[in-house]
């Protein structure tokens, strides 16, 4: 790829891909907006943050006005790992314990210590490590309530996902007690994305969550993924998935491809992590990367991107679900806004699709521990006519594979 224009990248030799896989052209490749806001930083001071400078302080109050009220302080690093990383030692001195929760196929990045807490790449299992399962069992009982299409059949899986998150969550902590670690965080990807894109009710995680909280112990929302704006209908995925964190990591989307990663949390923990470890990153927080952070916010306020996310993700939705039974290959569409799952028969399947797509012009990804779930993830300002071109380029690579 040498090019990339809203939701499209070019190739050398000029083919044009749809770009469905991408969250880090989070406002759209090359924003004109967010590429003069960068160059013009650049053009006057880029330098590492032992200078103060307005811009990431303008960014600080912009960014934690999207935030409640009690989460009013950032740290500045460059990547969502290095945010996790952060994170991830807060939480273990904060509480003075070393035990964590994660979901099943977890993906939290790439330091020594967040590998650990990934199980969709850690090798080892750690033994401060302990995984909750995914809603899965619980989506297919609300698929089943779904098809039956009673209010009593919704509410019986509702109540039967609360009960296998409490019992699920309870175990876990009793596997981390058994092997001597006390529960410092719970840490969350609240898009559910490797764990398989799943969309639960807010009644899934409030057992896990109170859980945590009984303990002491923090939670620490992972929003690389689901933050600002993509679920379309609340600015952080916490709030969608309806839990109040203590921590929150940001990444990818919120330089618009400019590296950048932010730990937002109570100004009370941030000022004890600095007191303690007298904390500095030498690119985290610089001048451009707050003009980078500040436009992005601005793009989304101005086009109406969560809105867009809201009402083209329900399209995208509902022309997946009418495609549905047409393919027996498809198990389930899930997700919400502008972050959908698309569950196929098996993983050799998925990466035929994947490929195909591509050679149709389409590029989009797999997820899930069983590697059959098509990630559908693009920028956002992603448009039904965009979701008509993937629904019949998706249409026409399960025709071809006799599924
Ligand atoms: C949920 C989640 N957290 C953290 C990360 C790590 O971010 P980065 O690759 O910027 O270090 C990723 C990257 O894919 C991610 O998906």
């Amino acid at each position: 790829l040498v090019r990339g224009e809203g939701v499209w990248v070019y190739t050398a030799d000029g083919e044009r891909l749809l770009d469905v896989y991408n969250n880090v052209p989070h406002v759209g490749h090359a924003h004109a907006a967010v590429v003069e806001a960068i160059a013009r930083q650049a053009r006057l001071i880029a330098s590492n943050t032992r200078y103060l400078d307005e811009r990431i302080i303008e960014y600080v109050e912009r960014l934690t006005a999207t935030f409640p009220p009690d989460l009013d302080a950032c740290l500045f690093v460059n990547s969502g790992s290095e945010a996790n990383d952060i994170a991830w030692r807060i939480a273990k001195s904060h509480t003075g314990h070393g035990g964590t929760l994660v979901m099943q196929f977890a993906y939290h990045g790439i330091t020594d210590a967040v590998t650990a807490l990934s199980p969709a790449i850690s090798t080892v299992d750690a033994p401060h490590v302990a995984q909750l399962a995914a809603p899965a069992q619980s989506a297919d009982a609300a698929s089943t309530a779904r098809a039956a299409r009673t209010a009593s059949a919704d509410l019986t899986a509702r109540a039967s996902q609360a009960e296998q998150a409490e019992v699920d969550t309870a175990t876990a902590i009793d596997r981390l007690k058994a092997r001597g670690f006390g529960l410092a965080a719970l840490m969350i990807d609240s898009a559910l994305t490797s764990t398989g894109i799943y969309d639960p009710p807010p009644s899934w995680v409030a057992p896990i969550a109170s859980a945590v909280r009984n303990l002491g112990a923090l939670i620490i929302a992972d929003e690389v993924q689901f933050g600002l704006g993509r679920s379309g209908t609340d600015f952080w995925g916490f709030k969608h998935r309806g839990y109040h964190p203590d921590i929150v990591t940001l990444g990818k989307p919120v330089g618009n491809g400019y590296p950048m990663g932010v730990v937002v949390t109570r100004r009370a923990i941030l000022e004890k992590f600095q007191r303690d470890t007298g904390f500095f990153s030498t690119f985290g927080g610089n001048p451009v990367a707050g003009a980078a952070g500040l436009a992005v916010l601005d793009v989304l306020e101005r086009e109406r991107l969560m809105e867009n996310a809201r009402t083209t993700g329900d399209y995208f939705i509902a022309k997946l679900r009418e495609l549905a039974p047409k393919h027996a290959a498809i198990k389930d569409v899930r997700g919400r806004g502008l972050m959908i799952g698309v569950e196929v028969t098996d993983r050799v399947l998925t990466k035929q699709l994947v490929n195909d797509l591509r050679d149709r012009g389409v590029l989009i990804g797999s997820e899930g521990p069983r590697g059959n779930v098509l990630k559908l993830r693009p920028p956002m300002p992603f448009r039904p006519e965009h979701a008509d071109a993937v629904v019949d380029a998706l249409a026409k690579a399960l025709s071809a594979a006799g599924s």
